[in-house]
This record gives structure tokens, C-alpha cells and sequence, in this order.
């Protein structure tokens, strides 16, 4: 039987090279000629854990729009319709929900890795601009995808949030109303959230993906040595002229990947049976409540994803200066790759200073995040968050500086295989 099914198959792979004689080499480019450093970690789980759940969203969003309607009268209903009534729709709906969640945690990992093991630098900075663009792309995503439920939360959170172009002088007012094609979120708003919830972002952000893998591919990975294992010795057990240091991805960490795989469905499970709304972090408990224009929530708040973010808009008393400032604190990262003046990529080979700075950018952004999530009215909080805000930016606008100051040590010719 076995021996049939290889015939059949190698049948089939004759016919399609026949036809299309480059799909072959692409495969093998990416994935069994793709020689990735041999030393990854635990670290480099999370580039195929967002690609998984980028496919996880696609898939469940499908089914959820099979049944979602979206317009303001009937959106928050259907959703409850979904959760009731439609055969698996409240697994398929927590998936959907818990997916998004699990996308940031993923997301922000992968990023902090980056940042750990340098892997912006030189030849891989546009590897890191494509990511960034990821990012961007997937917190818009995100934010059109919690209005379509139209919830208290979904609608009260795109208010907030759409009014902060309001802050931009002259244009501010008019852009508002254009973005919402209402004075108020409404059906209008809901409908073109939908399509490019949907549609439109989705399309971006799978090409963007693409690009950003195509992007890394022609370099090359990095790995928490940050060492370059193309400059280093040739020849491994496969082919004589690729890095000694290099394995085939395929199978060597498509295996390694699936291990990781299984593991996160584990912890995504768990979520997903007994915590789907997670205390009111993945999903608001406002947002069980139709959306009404004449009760306002009590704090209106985005969920964690944001908060950070948030928290910079809120502890800052002007309007407009508190929207550049969150603004901007998205946008300093691009600039990263040009930042860094270290020789050395990973923080494994340099000095005291890198981890001081990155444990304190990480403390700054969970604090900003908890901060944020609060209820905003506490005036101490206020304060401790226009500090941590302050080392925040200080830690990238200084980073310069204390690259070129923190002593580093030599890096070895050969990746090493601790951890
Ligand atoms: C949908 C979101 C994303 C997906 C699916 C994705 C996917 C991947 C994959 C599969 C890899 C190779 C495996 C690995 O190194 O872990 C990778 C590498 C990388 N990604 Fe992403 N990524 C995403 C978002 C981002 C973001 C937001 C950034 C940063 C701004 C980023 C920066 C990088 C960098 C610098 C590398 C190279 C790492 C190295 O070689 O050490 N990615 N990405």
C-alpha cells in the first residue's frame, strides 16, 4: 500500500515539474537547501507560531463571516446567533478570539528576540522594516476586528480611539468623520471595518509576510550567537559549499517547529476551554453588552495589546501631544536598525548596559500595559507612567550611545550549541 501511495506521489511531482519546472527549487531554496544556523533556541519558536496563527485566524474568520451580519443592527446579535446556535460556533468564534491574543503574545516575543539577539542589524534591516510594517498592519487588524461585535467596548473603543485624529489641527475634525463616515461609529463605519477586516488588511499583511520571510531567506537567520555562519567554514554533512554551522530546515526544524507547535495548541487550548474571556483581558466584559450610544462605560479601555501604547496617550495632559507621543512610540522602533551602534549583535557577546536597558524596556512596556488597563484616575500611577514613558523613548533615542559604551566581548568564529 505504502509503496503504491510513494509511486502515486512521485507520479504526481513528475507531472507538476513537467509543467512547472521552478516550483521544485523554491521548495527546496526554502525549505531542505534553507540552512539555518543549528544553534536556535527556545526563542525562535514564535516566527512559525505567528504564521500558524495567522492561518488559525484566516480559517475561523472564514466560518465566523458564513454567519456574521455586519450592520449595526444585526452584528451583535448574530455574534450571540454564532455562540448559540451555529454547530461548534462558540469554538470556532474563541479561536477566533483567543487567536488574536495569542498573535500579540507571539508577536511581541518574536520582536523582543530581534531585539535580544540583534537580529536588526546589518544585513537584516529590512527584514526588521517589513516586521514593523507586520506590526502596524496587525494592530489595525486587530482593532477593526473588536468593533465588528459591536459591543459596548467595540463601539465605545472606536470612538475613543478614531477621535484622537480629531487632535490634528484643521484637518482633525474632518478626518474624524471620514474615518467613521459618521458623527459617530455607526452602520457606515461598521460596514467598511468589516471589509477591510476581512478583505483588504488580511491580503496585506499575508504579502507582507511573504516579503518578510523572502527578505530573510536571501540573508540568511541569525541565531542567539549572532554570528554570521555564511562568513564562517564551509561544508556540512549535505552539501560541501553551504555553512558548517547550517541544517536544512526542512526536516530538521520543521520537526523542532512541530514540538513547539504542539506545546502552544496545549496552552491555546486551556485558554480557549476554560478562560476564553481571560478575566476580562482577551475579551472585555463590557463587550458581552450591546453596543448603546447613550450609556457610556465605565472605563473605557483597548484591550492589552494596546495598552502600553494607551497608557503614553493618557498620562499625558495635552491631546495632541499625548497622540504624537503614543504615536511616535510605535514609530521610533523602524528606526532601530540605525540606533544600534554595537559591533556585536547578540547580548550574549556585549556588555552589562544591553541587559540593564533591555530588562528595563521590557519592565516599562508590562508596567505601561498594566497601567493602561487600569482605570486611569489614580494620580501616583499617573506620575509613575510619565516616567516609565520617559525611559522608554529614552532607552531608544540613548541607544546610540550606550551601544557604542557598553564593552563587548569577542565573538566566536563558530555558533555554540549551550542553553
Ligand atoms: C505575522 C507576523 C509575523 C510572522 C508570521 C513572522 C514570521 C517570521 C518567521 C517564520 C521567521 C523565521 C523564524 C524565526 O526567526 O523565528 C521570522 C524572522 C524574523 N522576524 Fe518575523 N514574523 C512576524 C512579525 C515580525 C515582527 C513584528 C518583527 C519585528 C518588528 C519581526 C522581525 C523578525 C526578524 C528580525 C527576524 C529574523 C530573526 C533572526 O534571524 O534572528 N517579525 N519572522
Amino acid at each position: 500500500m505504502a509503496n503504491i501511495l510513494t509511486k502515486a506521489a512521485g507520479g504526481v511531482m513528475d507531472w507538476v515539474n513537467e509543467r512547472a519546472p521552478a516550483m521544485m527549487p523554491a521548495y527546496r531554496k526554502h525549505m531542505t537547501e534553507y540552512y539555518a544556523p543549528k544553534n536556535f533556541n527556545l526563542w525562535y519558536y514564535f516566527g512559525s507560531l505567528a504564521l500558524l496563527v495567522l492561518v488559525n485566524q484566516i480559517v475561523t474568520g472564514i466560518f465566523l463571516t458564513m454567519h456574521f451580519k455586519p450592520s449595526a443592527a444585526e452584528a451583535f446579535s448574530s455574534v450571540e446567533y454564532i455562540m448559540r446556535d451555529v454547530e461548534w460556533g462558540w469554538l470556532i468564534r474563541y479561536m477566533h478570539s483567543t487567536g488574536a491574543s495569542m498573535f500579540f503574545i507571539v508577536v511581541y516575543l518574536h520582536m523582543f528576540r530581534g531585539l535580544m539577539y540583534g537580529s536588526y542589524q546589518k544585513p537584516r534591516e529590512l527584514v526588521w522594516i517589513l516586521g514593523m510594517l507586520i506590526y502596524l498592519v496587525l494592530m489595525a487588524e486587530a482593532f477593526m476586528g473588536y468593533v465588528l461585535p459591536w459591543g459596548q467596548m467595540s463601539f465605545w473603543g472606536a470612538k475613543v480611539i478614531i477621535s484622537l485624529f480629531g487632535a490634528i489641527p484643521v484637518i482633525g475634525n474632518g478626518l474624524t468623520e471620514w474615518i467613521m463616515g459618521d458623527f459617530l461609529p455607526g452602520d457606515a463605519t461598521l460596514n467598511r471595518f468589516f471589509a477591510l477586516h476581512v478583505i483588504a488588511l488580511p491580503l496585506v499583511l499575508l504579502l507582507l509576510v511573504v516579503l518578510h520571510l523572502g527578505a530573510l531567506h536571501e540573508v540568511g537567520s541569525n541565531n542567539p550567537d549572532g554570528v554570521e555562519i555564511k562568513k564562517g567554514p564551509k561544508g556540512n554533512r549535505w552539501d560541501p559549499n553551504k555553512p558548517a554551522d547550517g541544517i536544512p530546515f526542512h526536516p530538521y526544524y520543521t520537526v523542532k517547529d512541530l514540538f513547539g507547535v504542539g506545546f502552544f495548541l496545549i496552552i491555546c487550548a486551556f485558554v480557549i476551554f476554560f478562560a476564553p474571556a481571560f478575566g476580562g483581558w482577551f475579551l472585555e466584559h463590557d463587550n458581552f453588552t450591546e453596543a448603546n450610544r447613550l450609556v457610556t462605560p465605565e472605563h473605557i479601555k483597548p484591550v492589552w495589546y494596546y495598552t502600553p501604547y494607551y497608557a503614553m496617550l493618557r498620562v499625558i495632559p495635552h491631546k495632541l501631544s499625548g497622540v504624537l507621543v503614543m504615536f511616535s512610540a510605535i514609530a521610533v522602533l523602524f528606526f532601530v536598525p540605525w540606533l544600534d551602534k554595537s559591533p556585536v549583535k547578540s547580548h550574549r557577546y556585549r556588555g552589562w548596559i544591553t541587559k540593564v536597558m533591555l530588562g528595563v524596556l521590557a519592565i516599562c512596556f508590562l508596567w505601561l500595559g498594566k497601567i493602561g488597563a487600569g482605570p486611569g484616575t489614580d494620580p501616583v500611577e499617573t506620575i509613575i507612567g510619565r516616567v516609565l514613558t520617559f525611559l522608554y523613548f529614552a532607552f531608544f533615542i540613548t541607544m546610540p550611545l550606550w551601544t557604542k559604551l557598553d564593552k563587548t566581548k569577542p565573538v566566536p568564529q563558530r555558533v555554540t550549541m549551550h542553553d
